[in-house]
């Protein structure tokens, strides 16, 4: 279904509130990792380009709710902001009887989960909020999952409400992998748990014409083919949807792995042949002979999805498996999309994020996404395309 997007409306003198996912790590006070921040500011530049007053929103952690818990304050995140941007963003804490830009460039609303009605999407607040904009513009794509006041509620209760260009590259990616896909579509799921990314996998089952699982959830497929993976963590009580999902989507198991009796940086890994696991062994990465194998499929790829490392590759010992795959992703001809925490940092670690069509800022709406799911923030920018908006 069609949503209103930013490029369609005329913002020149007008006051615009931008929903951003500013949720970045913070270390020692400041910005550990901008990803989130870079990701907006093409957005905010429209905006300010195009002469509109601009107010930014977002939540960072997760406060108790009406809380104002000092080490969640955007602070560090206005000034990485204005930096990236070379002017002033000003961050406004009570902002109850409006946020005038005034002097500053650009304002920033303090962590919107400071607020009391956030999370139960309070009208209230909604109306607070709307009445700070003549356009409401949903970016967050990270938060479009959650019906939030700044997300669902100001959207219906916002005099104009639309997409903003982060949000709709983000479908448009999501999209052209699971609406569109030039086959053979090969999604690469990894992580530590099957239970975690389920409703993922068995959507893809219906959509991907394979699946490559690595992590602790391809433990849970060898188990369920048979293979003996010793120590290994993995879910017992999951092993029937890996074989329901097996019967119907090509999931090739590893032929090879690396094992290690303990999680430990300086114990070496050993190569195993599947079926020759130790019961005191764990299976912390596939071995060489399948990393090569899975490579060769990956190349042959027209769409690769790719969300969770194949091992533990913050071990170097353990992580061959996901550079080897990361690489062939990135070498690929394939329309790739990557997205989740721990993908994000592989594909830095392995120096690759040039060869990846797309990185999704994204994480649990990045899953449930994929999982077939109505994000809330996208149904209400729909329903904005059909019904007038609601004061
Ligand atoms: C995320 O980091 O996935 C988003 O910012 C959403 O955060 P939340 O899970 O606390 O709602």
């Amino acid at each position: 279904m069609a949503i209103p997007l930013l490029r369609d409306f005329d913002i020149r003198g007008k006051s615009v509130l931008v929903r951003e996912d500013l949720n970045v790590p913070l270390e020692d006070g400041r910005v550990a990792n901008s990803a989130r921040i870079d990701a907006a500011l093409p957005t905010i530049r429209h905006c300010m380009a195009a002469g509109a007053r601009v107010t930014l929103v977002s939540h960072l952690g997760r406060p108790r709710p009406g809380e104002r818990n000092p080490a969640l304050s955007l602070k560090p995140v206005a000034k990485a902001l204005g930096d990236a941007l070379g002017c002033t963003v000003r961050l406004v804490d009570d902002w109850r009887n409006g946020a005038a830009v005034g002097s500053a460039d650009v304002v920033l609303l303090e962590n919107i989960r400071f607020e009391a009605g956030e999370t139960t999407n309070d009208p209230a607040l909604a109306r607070r909020l709307a009445a700070l904009c003549d356009v409401f513009v949903m970016d967050a794509f990270g938060t479009a999952h959650r019906a939030h006041a700044s997300t669902v509620g100001v959207a219906e209760a916002a005099g104009a409400a639309c997409a903003g260009p982060l949000l709709a590259a983000e479908l448009h990616a999501l999209g052209r992998v699971l609406d569109d896909p030039a086959r053979p579509l090969v999604a690469v799921v990894g992580g530590a748990k099957v239970s975690t990314k389920l409703a993922v996998l068995e959507s893809l089952a219906h959509v991907a014409d394979s699946i490559i699982v690595g992590g602790g959830i391809a433990n849970t497929f060898l188990l369920a083919s048979g293979s003996q993976i010793g120590a290994s963590l993995a879910e017992a009580d999951q092993v029937d949807v890996a074989r329901r999902i097996m019967t119907r989507i090509e999931v090739p198991m590893p032929v090879d792995v690396m094992t290690a009796t303990a999680i430990d940086a300086v114990l070496p890994g050993r190569l195993r042949l599947r079926d020759e696991v130790g019961s005191d062994e764990m299976v912390l990465d596939i071995g060489p002979e399948t990393a090569r194998r899975l490579a060769d499929q990956v190349a042959k790829a027209g769409t690769v999805l790719f969300n969770g490392p194949l091992g533990v590759f913050e071990l170097d010992q353990f992580g061959e498996g996901t550079r080897v795959l990361a690489e062939a992703i990135a070498s690929a001809d394939a329309y790739s999309v990557a997205g989740g925490g721990d993908t994000l940092a592989a594909i830095e670690k392995y120096g690759v994020g040039e060869g990846i069509s797309y990185q999704s800022t994204g994480g649990g709406a990045f899953l449930e996404y994929l999982a077939g799911e109505t994000l809330p923030a996208v149904a209400a920018l729909e329903r904005r395309i059909v019904a007038p908006h609601r004061k």
